[in-house]
């Protein structure tokens, strides 16, 4: 990195192409200091505000010779699969400046195993756990142990390696699945302590030990309306949190992000880019869920629009190795409704149009996020709506097709507009939860 002087006008990479990546895509057009912005592979959404390269975020050689040859000032990298394929080192080692961690940082979400054991030699409450690669040594584990107990794939397994076993029968089958099919590749397996409580993402911007949070969010999981149906990628977020204090927020900041990311640092595996605590407050205190290695999908959606400060300063600095400046955060409600695929997480249908965003977008206060969206020159002379004022119509793409989300400044406004938007959506072959946001809004 020849200079760490921040340009004026910055080209930047944005590595993905989900509601995440549109968010950290719209967050940096708001910057003065970002000239133009790509996105690869980017959607349709995207194509609106960067413009699209045809590259899959795993192809790490072939996006830092992209970044090389166009001069990209700035590569900021969204997905999981490419921090742990390598890609901060390989654009590292090429003086390419990019933020996210180097793939041993990386570990932190793609190793079960090195998370847990990195919180037992630092003291982060966690629940308590031990690891198996042996499938009846597991199996003989839970068997004296208590239920629910938890079991969870030592890998990336794209949010499907957790399973919370009620049972013997179910928790032998995950082990099955997880041990002896080998379905995930071959791997271990963390068996967890069960712990309930309300669960809470705190994503920081992360330099070594430097740690600045961002506002708090919650994920929900469950597919349909409370909390029920198969486990997905997230079905909607929201922030702030009423039920978790500012005493809770210090406490997760300085008894389990600072202490891990300064544990990173002593591991030798610096941490640079955003740490996702995925925490839950326990009656037994706040504990430690899970880590991810980047912005979480889809609290990144509902967060980053509450950020008033420049996100091109804070990336530069973390991707500098300088000290992050202070955010300023809005103290107002983002409510946010993924519309997915109907079948989403199992089988689903793509290509299906989508209209109405130009009517859902009206409102000022409404912003839409593309998940999983790609555009469609249509042939056949029926009548459909021009997405991008070129000819081609907006169509589905993916199980998690749209975040529709409004900002107000409470959150029973933010949940009433951003529902209302999302009823103007109009495509036949869309779902979506209706009570996004109820923890805090039922209290
Ligand atoms: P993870 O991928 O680790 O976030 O796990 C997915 C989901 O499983 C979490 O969001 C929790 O709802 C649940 N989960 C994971 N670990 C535990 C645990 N130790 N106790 C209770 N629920 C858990
Ligand atoms: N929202 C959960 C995740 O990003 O992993």
């Amino acid at each position: 990195m020849s200079t760490t002087t921040i340009p004026r006008r910055a080209k930047v990479l944005v590595i993905g192409g989900g509601g995440r990546e549109h968010a950290i895509v719209d967050a940096l057009s708001r910057s003065p200091r970002v000239e133009k912005i790509f996105c690869a592979p980017g959607n349709a959404g995207i194509s609106l505000q960067a413009e699209c390269v045809h590259l899959e975020d795993t192809q790490v050689d072939e996006l830092a010779d992209f970044a090389e040859s166009r001069g990209i000032d700035l590569t900021v990298v969204g997905p999981e699969v490419s921090l742990a394929a390598g890609i901060a080192d390989e654009f590292t080692s090429r003086g390419l400046r990019i933020f996210g961690p180097s793939r041993a940082a990386a570990r932190i979400e793609s190793s079960k195993d090195f998370a847990k054991a990195l919180m037992a030699k630092y003291d982060v409450p966690t629940a308590a756990y031990r690891t198996f690669s042996d499938y009846q040594e597991a199996l003989e584990y839970v068997k004296s142990g208590s239920f629910p107990t938890v079991l969870k794939y030592d890998g990336l397994a794209a949010g499907k390696g957790v399973v919370v076993a009620e049972n013997l029968e179910q928790a032998d089958n995950a082990l099955r699945d997880m041990l002896l099919d080998d379905r995930f590749g071959h791997g271990r397996v963390v068996v967890e302590e069960f712990l309930s409580g309300p669960e809470f993402s705190l994503l920081c911007f992360v330099n070594g030990t430097d740690v600045q949070p961002m506002v708090l969010a919650q994920d929900h999981k469950r597919a349909y309306d409370g909390d029920e149906g198969p486990n997905t990628g997230g079905m909607g977020a929201y922030t702030p949190l009423p039920f978790i204090t500012g005493e809770d927020k210090t406490y997760a900041l300085e008894h389990i992000m600072k202490p891990v990311a300064a544990a990173m640092v002593a591991e030798g595996t610096p941490f640079r880019g955003v740490l996702y605590g995925g925490l839950m407050k326990t009656a037994d205190g706040i504990k430690v869920i899970e880590f991810n290695c980047r912005f979480g999908d889809p609290e990144t959606e509902v967060v980053l629009p509450c950020l008033k400060s420049d996100i091109f300063e804070i990336f530069w600095a973390v991707a500098s190795d300088l000290p992050i400046p202070d955010a300023e955060w809005s103290d107002g409600a983002a409510i946010g409704f993924v519309l997915a695929s109907k079948g989403y997480p199992g089988k689903y249908a793509k290509g299906v149009e989508i209209k109405g965003l130009a009517n859902a977008l009206s409102d000022p206060s409404v912003k839409v996020y593309h998940m999983g969206t790609s555009l469609k020159k249509f042939q056949d002379g029926d009548l459909h709506e021009d997405f991008d004022g070129r000819g081609h119509s907006l169509v589905t793409a993916g199980g998690r097709v749209l975040m529709v989300l409004a900002q107000a400044p409470t959150l029973a406004e933010a949940h009433a507009k951003a529902l209302a938007a999302v009823e103007k959506v109009d495509c036949d072959n869309l779902f979506h939860r209706t009570d996004i946001g109820h923890w805090a809004l039922n209290e």
